[in-house]
């Protein structure tokens, strides 16, 4: 590591009396200064590939806060769209993807050259990295394979979580399939974007709650397992978090992987249990609670503190346990953030 930066010290195994601090959706809505930005670009996609004002939205966060990482402003379902599914998002709505991926349309989706639809993501993260001082990380991310594959197939954001299951028992060699494609697109992403500039890579499973054990390691653990040894091959430097949301004790299927750095825990876990098991084998990061930051006070201290303590004695990345919301006062981070940073022994 050339960087002095307090994040990846950390994610190398480094205890800190202050732990580095950076959020989920730290960029977005709930900043005026992005929706100016946002306004400026037209849509979001727009914004997504304009290596300019992209980099902009990702630096704000930083220049407001003084957070220990940005992380690059981009989108799990840029991967979708440059794979040949038509993105858009409707007020209201949430993203939408088409055509739907079935089994008799897949390989249409096979032969786009992704990583050159993406290239200004790429440019994105050059122009970051500049900007950059050299104490402050740059974190790259995609999503999870599962749960991109639940926007492909759903079209846009899933109704039903059991109709993605079902999908899995009734056509399991073309989920297997889709799930293969994505991993191996991911690895090739994720490979671009640290050549590009990023620090640490980041892959957000936010749909992997709820799955039955064996259906949650094939479409989940083992596909990230693949992912993060396909950086690490390239990249042994680089530090791999993983953010399976929801899973609940079968974080420590995640947490024990050799290629695994970090894991990010979610607001609905025990942080005592992710302590108990989950701190010897890999560096734990988040879980607070994204909406307590939206009533701010004593609540939001207190949830922070407690965290704080459970992981004082080892190495912790302060983080949510999902994103911020629009609804979150930019006030109150501030607060939080002077709050963890406050003297502490
Ligand atoms: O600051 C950051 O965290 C970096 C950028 C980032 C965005 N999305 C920007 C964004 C990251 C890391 C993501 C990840 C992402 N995108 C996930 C995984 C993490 C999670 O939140 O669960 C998922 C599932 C998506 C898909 C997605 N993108 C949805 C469902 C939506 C619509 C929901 C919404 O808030 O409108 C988006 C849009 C999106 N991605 C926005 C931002 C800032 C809001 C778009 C806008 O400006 O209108």
């Amino acid at each position: 590591m050339t960087r002095q930066s307090k994040f990846l010290e950390t994610l190398s195994g480094d205890v800190q009396a202050i732990p580095p601090i950076w959020f989920m959706r730290q960029a977005g809505r709930y900043l005026p200064e992005y929706r100016e930005v946002r306004a400026k670009a037209g849509s979001f996609l727009d914004l997504c590939f304009n290596p300019e004002l992209a980099s902009e939205v990702t630096l704000q966060p930083i220049r407001r806060f003084d957070l220990d990482a940005a992380i690059l402003f981009a989108d799990i379902l840029l991967i979708p769209h440059a794979m040949g599914q038509k993105l858009w998002f409707e007020e209201g709505e949430g993203p939408r993807l088409a055509p739907v991926i079935s089994p008799q349309n897949i390989d249409q989706f096979r032969s786009q050259d992704v990583l050159e639809k993406l290239a200004p993501v790429f440019e994105t993260m050059k122009m970051t990295r500049a900007e950059l001082s050299d104490d402050k990380a740059l974190i790259g991310f995609a999503g999870a394979p599962w749960t991109v594959a639940t926007y492909m197939l759903a079209g846009g954001s899933m109704r039903d979580p059991a109709a993605l299951r079902e999908w899995y028992y009734r056509e399991p060699a073309f989920i297997t399939d889709l799930i293969e494609l994505l991993s191996d697109i991911t690895i090739e992403y994720l490979n671009a974007q640290i050549e590009a500039g990023a620090d640490a890579v980041q892959l957000f499973d936010t749909w992997a709650g709820g799955l039955p054990w064996p259906v949650l390691d094939a479409v989940s653990v083992r596909p990230l397992d693949k992912i993060a040894r396909g950086v690490k091959k390239a990249h042994p430097e680089i530090p791999v978090i993983l953010f399976p949301k929801s899973v609940g004790e079968k974080a420590g299927e995640y947490a024990t992987l050799a290629a695994c750095d970090g894991l990010s825990i979610d607001y609905g876990m025990d942080p005592s249990w992710a302590r108990a098991h989950l701190s010897g084998h890999t560096v734990v990061q988040g879980g607070l609670d994204p909406l307590v930051v939206i009533e701010g006070g004593e609540r939001m201290e207190q949830a922070a503190e407690t965290l704080l303590k459970l992981f004082h004695d080892v190495p912790y990345v302060f983080n949510l346990g999902h994103g911020f919301t629009p609804a979150t006062p930019p006030e109150h981070v501030a607060t939080l953030v002077k709050y963890i940073r406050k003297e502490r022994k």
